[in-house]
């Protein structure tokens, strides 16, 4: 086997320069946390939500740190209005090589109380949307002959989720479609893995009716995760060193699913 040639750069940050990426959901809690590690690294980045003044709070801090940032206002799992964001997108930054599917609902229902409603809406945003972000920004990647799909998934569907079954099949879902996709592009430059949250201290879990400072003292390392946590492992899917990585699911969850 032969020894590397490269030369060993100490203290050198994982340089996503030049690249452009699109987060869902950024206007707060794990997609806020992505979007600034992202843009820490170097990528230019699109931070996309329904609530357009927490995704051009994101976009601002980036832009005051000297990055390069937008904020796109639209709903992530309609056609029409990704390919509204997409082209602001493309005006602002240029074609997307990076895309963290991380918008989700996360309501908690008793089953017997699941309408066919709302697992017609929770589907549509979760699933839908991953899949219609993909579809539209693959094109991109493709002709750039690169590129980085990371979805938020969750442990609920690793360990299941009391109140949450319409929620845990969803990101099940979310799961199989990074695979999927991983195997159909593996060998067109596009890696495709997904990162599993467990108990993560954002606003969306604060307003659950999960009491996080109950559940997360029974894991194993007995305290939620840090946003920053999952968006370092975002940061590591995106780079050039994941490059040899897809299909994966990267776990941060503080030990409560080992898989
Ligand atoms: N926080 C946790 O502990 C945890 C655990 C497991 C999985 N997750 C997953 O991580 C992701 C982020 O979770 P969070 O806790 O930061 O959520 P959050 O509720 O705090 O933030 C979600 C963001 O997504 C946006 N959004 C929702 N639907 C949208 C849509 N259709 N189009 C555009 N934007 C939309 C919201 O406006 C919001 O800004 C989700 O996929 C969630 O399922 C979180």
């Amino acid at each position: 086997m032969a020894n590397s040639t490269r030369t060993l750069r100490l203290g050198g940050p994982m340089s996503l320069i030049g690249r452009v990426a699109v987060v869902t959901g950024a206007a707060r809690g794990l997609g806020r946390a992505i979007a600034l590690r992202l843009a820490q690294d170097g990528a230019s980045v699109a931070a996309w939500d329904l609530n357009f003044d927490g995704a051009e709070a994101t976009a601002a801090t980036i832009r005051e740190a000297g990055g390069k940032s937008v904020a796109c206002c639209g709903d992530s799992s309609k056609a029409d209005q990704i390919a509204q964001a997409l082209a602001q997108t493309h005006q602002a930054l240029g074609p997307v090589t990076i895309l963290v599917n991380n918008a989700a609902l996360s309501p908690f229902v008793k089953f017997e109380d699941l309408t066919e409603p709302a697992w017609d809406e929770l589907m549509t945003v979760n699933m839908k949307g991953p899949f219609l972000c993909c579809k539209a920004i693959i094109p991109d990647m493709l002709a750039a002959g690169w590129g980085r799909i990371i979805n938020i998934s969750s442990s609920a569907a690793q360990a299941g989720s009391g109140l949450h079954a319409h929620y845990a099949a969803s990101k099940g879902g979310v799961i199989g479609l990074t695979k999927g996709l991983a195997i159909e592009y593996a060998a067109r430059g596009i890696t495709v893995n997904n990162v599993p949250p467990g108990f993560v201290d954002t606003e969306g879990l604060r307003e659950s009716p999960v009491d996080i400072d109950v559940y997360a003292p029974m894991t194993p390392m007995k305290r939620p995760g840090r946003p920053e946590n999952i968006a370092a492992a975002v940061a590591y899917l995106a780079s050039d060193e994941a490059d040899y990585v897809t299909g994966h699911t990267l776990s941060v969850n503080g030990g409560r699913y080992l898989n």
